[in-house]
């Protein structure tokens, strides 16, 4: 047991104001919530803080999209994210958010002391601004068609389909993505702050044991093509923070979050009574530890601990960087059912099996961490039903039935207590080393121990036999102590099944208690601590996650729409490849054979088409030339019995006698863009 207590500030990254805590997030805070309360456990000085990240465009579009302000959103978000992290029984010392004034004044201070020491530049770059929208576009806002490979619709910073990177002043027919407009070039200046000038120091410091080997490696890719400048301003219209001294310019939202892991605690140390700074100070004797995925290692291993040694400020002991969630070995899906909300799974499973899973298999490494459902159900049930709790409830009842529910005063000598005993530090240095899976590999290998000494002993067998009393009293005794072990090592990772064996025990379960067993002792009665997952609830559990995507409106049920409800909701990129244009019927006709099809050419202005259409029933072909109608123009040509069919004519009607199509239009020009 480690005598000296230690100073630990621990954060989460900062989920996002705009969106709902899923399985994905959790496994962090459950990874986080499970090494702070073990730190606790074992007497240190540990905190915990996290809070939402509220600034940038994805937040201030989503708020306008809703119409409501920016903070009103954070509010929400805030307050629905606190409730899903504190059903998880995930429980930060403070949960803030970084549009707050500590964060503020921090971000000042930081920028402050780093343009001082001639860390931040100034340069005008020109960058794709919406003139609908009259704003810049953040390269996610941007999309259009590669540069390398010609695939459409690709991101504004990267395609999907070659993986090459690129500007997005590089993509071809750019469009934003909030107005579909084509974004222009406009200068504006920028802010940078001078990465480069930190490159030995970060060096430095990631030859420490900071970061993991494999973070390690992959950072120096980014060494060897050489750190760049990093742009750390935004224009208005953002939503963050004002740069002193730079009106209308604002911190990219990047500097201020993990700002804001010192603003939550800041927040905290002010309602108690701690110091801050002997937390944050360049001679700190405090350890701090982020833990974060791998999608952000970037900001956490390179900018922020140059941010800090700009500010003069201590970095970070450690970045423990963790996988990705798969759901049964894929992605998460949403049509699959597989992108779980933290509420949905709260409806229909109780928070400790999850936490039991991913302890069960995180460990200190990047790999990426399945949730098989089969193994879900089957792990939680064998190891805390099957194994941990049927330890107790075996021998639990004899003791208030036969002995007063009262402990033994002495144990059996078996070598078993010992041997839990001998193997407390070891399951103590694998929840240090995030190695949680080996923690509770060996916890069960013990726990299968124990109870093959209940089923030896077989005390169901023994107590019926007067001169077996003592040592029937014996065994459950060692049975119950041997179980108050596991659910001590167990403490951190299920807290109410802990909560529970320590109201049964009647005495609190602490880690220098494992040395010292009950004796002579009186326990509560024995109540069931912890039910078997139905794998019926999974399947819920996943079929309501489906029913998340579909709107949540009723529908008249002689509405068109419950005969024919709406499709599976497309992204409004998706929408923006559709490429209506309006086209002149410049000549229709019957088509040999084919009871519903027309013939049509079609005129855009510059181009005729050759498109096939069921819409014989409504008109006579003759009646159709001359007028206008809205064509998918981008369709791929379609070979048809017919003949090539090389677009779509839209029209509009329940079918039969009644569809309409456009009649002639001052306004409507063959060729136009249909918007
Ligand atoms: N707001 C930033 C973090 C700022 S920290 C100063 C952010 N937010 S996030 O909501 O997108 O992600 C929060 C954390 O959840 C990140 O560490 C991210 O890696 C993690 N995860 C998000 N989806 C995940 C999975 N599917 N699986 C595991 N972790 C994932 O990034
Ligand atoms: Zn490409």
């Amino acid at each position: 047991m480690t005598t000296e207590t230690r100073k630990i500030l621990v954060t989460s990254a900062l989920p996002y104001a705009n969106g709902s805590i899923h399985l994905g997030h959790l496994l962090e805070h459950i990874q986080t919530d499970i090494w702070t309360r073990f730190q606790k456990l074992r007497g240190h000085e540990c905190y915990s803080v996290c809070a939402d990240d509220a600034h940038g465009t994805p937040v201030m579009l989503k708020a306008a999209e809703l119409g409501i302000t920016p903070e009103e959103m954070v509010r929400r978000t805030q307050a629905e994210h606190q409730q899903d992290l504190a059903d998880f029984l995930v429980s930060y010392d403070n949960y803030h958010n970084t549009h707050s004034e500590e964060n503020k004044e921090l971000c000042e201070m930081v920028y402050l002391r780093a343009k001082e020491r001639g860390y931040i530049k100034q340069r005008t770059i020109s960058q794709l601004f919406d003139p609908e929208k009259q704003m810049f576009l953040p390269d996610r806002f941007v999309k259009g068609t590669c540069p390398q490979c010609g695939a459409e619709d690709q991101n504004g910073d990267s395609c999907d389909s070659c993986g090459a990177t690129y500007s997005p002043t590089e993509l071809k027919n750019p469009k934003s993505v909030v107005s579909g407009a084509e974004p222009v070039l406009k200068d504006s200046e920028h802010y940078f702050f001078d990465l480069p000038q930190f490159e030995d120091m970060l060096q430095d410091w990631l030859k420490g044991s900071s970061v993991q080997a494999e973070i390690a490696n992959k950072l120096q890719e980014w060494f060897e093509q050489g750190l760049q400048q990093w742009d750390i301003s935004r224009d208005a219209p953002y939503f963050g923070f004002e740069i002193p001294g730079a009106p209308n310019k604002f911190f990219y939202v990047w500097v201020d979050a993990p700002v804001g892991y010192m603003a939550s605690f800041k927040n905290f140390c002010a309602s108690n009574n701690l110091d801050f700074d002997s937390f944050w100070n360049k001679d700190s004797d405090a350890e701090l530890y982020h833990f974060i995925g791998k999608d952000i290692t970037y900001f956490h291993c390179l900018f922020w601990p140059a941010m800090l040694e700009a500010a003069e400020l201590r970095k970070p002991t450690g970045v423990n960087v963790h996988g990705f969630v798969t759901v049964n070995g894929a992605k998460m899906s949403k049509s699959k059912g597989t992108f779980i909300k933290a509420r949905t799974y709260l409806d229909h499973l109780e928070p400790e099996y999850l936490r039991y899973y991913f302890a069960s298999k995180l460990n200190d490494g990047v790999t990426d961490i399945d949730l098989n459902f089969e193994d879900f159900v089957q792990k939680n049930n064998a190891d805390l039903v099957g194994k941990v709790v049927n330890i107790a409830s075996r021998c639990a009842g004899f003791i208030s039935k036969r002995f007063d529910g009262k402990l033994a005063a002495n144990l059996p000598e078996t070598g078993l207590l010992e041997e839990f005993q001998a193997a407390s530090e070891g399951i103590a240095q694998s929840f240090e080393g995030r190695q949680y899976h080996k923690a509770i590999r060996d916890i069960m290998a013990l726990a299968d121990k124990a109870n093959q000494y209940i089923d030896a002993q077989a005390p169901w067998v023994t107590i019926k036999d007067e001169n077996l009393q003592e040592q029937t009293h014996q065994v459950c005794s060692l049975g119950i102590n041997l179980f108050r072990i596991l659910m001590t090592w167990l403490k951190p990772v299920l807290p109410v099944l802990a909560e529970k064996t320590e109201q049964f025990l009647n005495s609190e379960l602490t880690w220098s208690g494992i040395q010292s067993p009950l004796l002579g002792h009186n326990i509560n009665k024995f109540k069931a601590l912890m039910q078997r997952i139905d794998a019926e609830k999974v399947e819920k559990m996943v079929e309501a996650s489906k029913e998340d995507l579909q709107a949540k409106v009723t529908v008249d049920p002689d509405s068109p729409l419950a005969k024919d409800p709406i499709g599976e909701t497309i992204e409004f990129a998706d929408f923006a490849k559709v490429d209506l244009r309006v086209a002149r019927i410049a000549k229709a006709e019957h088509v040999e054979g084919a009871d519903k099809l027309l013939r049509f050419e079609l005129d855009l202005g510059g181009e005729t088409r050759q498109v096939f259409a069921g819409i014989k029933s409504a008109y006579q072909p003759e009646d159709l030339v001359g007028k206008m109608t809205v064509m998918v123009a981008n369709l791929a040509p379609r070979k048809m019995r017919f003949g090539m069919s090389e677009g779509m004519v839209l029209a509009a009607g329940p079918g039969g006698q009644d569809l309409w199509i456009l009649e002639p239009h001052e306004g409507a020009q063959p060729g136009m863009k249909v918007k």
